[in-house]
């Protein structure tokens, strides 16, 4: 029953899933549909969200709100199935993460063909489509049929999220991310699985975050969605593999979008640091182990350091952003795509060991600089960002530079205080350790077989 629903169906609608009505993929494309075509506002539909997040909802719900986000097309006419492996690769998003810019062209450099639809920014950890589009010229939205036409040229390609593609996961991002709706595992997976089958790819790599600075407080949480992600993918036909890791400590240097872009360029140049290194191999080598099955852990190590020192990845990854129209200069002139008005130095406040650096901070600092939205219709500044220059671990004496702020030249105050608060400064045995990022596959993972998820 796709009857159209319009202002006063909502609000019963709302109340009979407060009092346990089964959501239905009918039911919800009807919601969606009424909000795409103008009949319910953002606070109708935004109430819907909530009443979901608040309420839980079972597994046969998540996989009917799965398919009405995908709406009519439900991913046919994207990657055509010839029989090649065809991956992708999602995170549930982090401060610093970017671990696609990387390990998309590392993996593609090894033969892995990779599809990839991203998102933008949920809160304070940013989105791959923001960072990408920090590059002049580049194109990201495309039809299913135009990713499939990328995809049979050149084996790579990262699409942005769109109506044509994911009507529904679409319509309902941008409200998520402004209205606290954003840590909702039943919404998480909804949205992140149909992008996943929207594409069509055969086999997904899920990277799932925990800490302060992610969507998931801790690592149970993050192996619980870890396990809903992997048996929703599964029943959609999509073979999953997922990463657990720590988000608590910003992913690299970089915080904001040209700056993460420049980062993971240093990085294909044989730069990364070492946290940013070991994530990076975790999640390439699941990428290529779901491609090539039989191939040992230690030899797909091998080949990804090697297409590293060889140059092959960053040369993937400047094909793949000339093929998408993307201007290449700053990349191959090495000047690099982050070029703020103006910086701003943040100091050491005391003396001692750098015993913490707060996600949550630096995601809330990047955010007040204009790196991600706060409400919907705020514009992003590609060249807004930090630059950690000292990192968890080291000894700094009071005074030293630790951390640059990049903004617009006016009003950074807050962001810059928020950047110095993120930094503890204190004895060497309180250092925080990060947890190692942990590969898990169906097999380790206890999925919910029945009764409500929540976060
Ligand atoms: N990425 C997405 O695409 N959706 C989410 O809800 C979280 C991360």
């Amino acid at each position: 029953m796709n009857d159209a629903i319009g202002v006063d169906d909502i609000l019963e609608h709302i109340e009979r899933l407060r009092h346990g009505e089964t959501l239905t993929t009918e039911r919800a494309s009807a919601v969606l549909d009424a909000y795409r075509s103008g009949r319910l506002a953002d606070y109708q539909l935004t109430a819907w969200l909530a009443t979901l997040a608040g309420r839980g909802l079972r597994f046969a719900e998540i996989v009917d709100l799965t398919r009405a986000y995908l709406g009519p097309a439900r991913g046919e006419g994207a990657v055509p199935r010839d029989g090649r492996t065809v991956v992708d690769k999602h995170s549930t998003g982090g401060v610093g993460d970017k671990t696609t810019l990387i390990v998309v062209p590392l993996v593609a450099a090894l033969g892995v063909r990779v599809c990839k639809l991203s998102g933008r920014g949920l809160g304070i950890a940013g989105g791959t489509i923001d960072k990408l589009e920090s590059v002049p010229g580049l194109k990201l939205e495309f039809t299913a049929s135009e990713l499939a036409t990328r995809l049979a040229a050149d084996d790579i390609v990262i699409g942005s999220f769109s109506g044509a593609l994911v009507p529904g996961d679409t319509a309902t991002y941008d409200l998520r991310s402004v209205s606290g709706c954003v840590r909702s595992a039943p919404l998480i997976a909804a949205s992140i699985v149909s992008k996943k089958v929207a594409v069509n790819a055969d086999a997904v790599v899920f990277d799932v975050r925990y800490g302060a600075g992610a969507l998931l407080a801790d690592r149970e949480s993050a192996r619980r969605l870890a396990g809903l992600l992997v048996r929703l993918g599964g029943a959609f036909g999509l073979r999953c593999r997922a990463v657990l890791s720590d988000g608590s400590v910003p992913l690299g240097t970089a915080v904001g979008n040209a700056a993460e872009i420049d980062e993971a360029i240093g990085f294909l140049r044989g730069t990364g640091d070492r946290r940013l290194r070991a994530e990076c191999e975790a999640l390439a080598v699941e990428m290529v182990r779901v491609s090539e099955p039989d191939e040992p852990e230690q030899r797909i190590r091998e080949r990804l350091r090697s297409a590293i020192d060889s140059g092959a990845a960053l040369s993937m990854l400047v094909r793949m952003l000339e093929a998408q129209g993307g201007d290449t200069g700053p990349v191959l002139g090495g000047g690099g795509y982050c070029r703020p008005k103006a910086r701003t130095s943040v100091r050491a406040q005391g003396t001692g060991w750098i015993t913490d650096i707060s996600s949550l901070d630096i995601g809330r600092a990047a955010l007040k600089l204009g790196a991600g939205k706060v409400s919907a219709d705020d514009v992003i500044d590609p060249h807004a960002g930090i630059r950690l220059t000292r990192h968890l671990g080291e000894h700094v004496a009071e005074g030293d530079v630790i951390a640059e702020v990049f903004h617009d030249g006016r009003d950074s105050g807050d962001a810059v205080a928020l950047v110095s608060r993120a930094f503890s400064i204190g004895r060497q045995e309180d250092c925080r350790v990060p947890g190692e990022p942990e590969p898990v596959s169906e097999g380790d993972v206890h999925p919910q077989e029945t009764g409500m998820v929540h976060v």
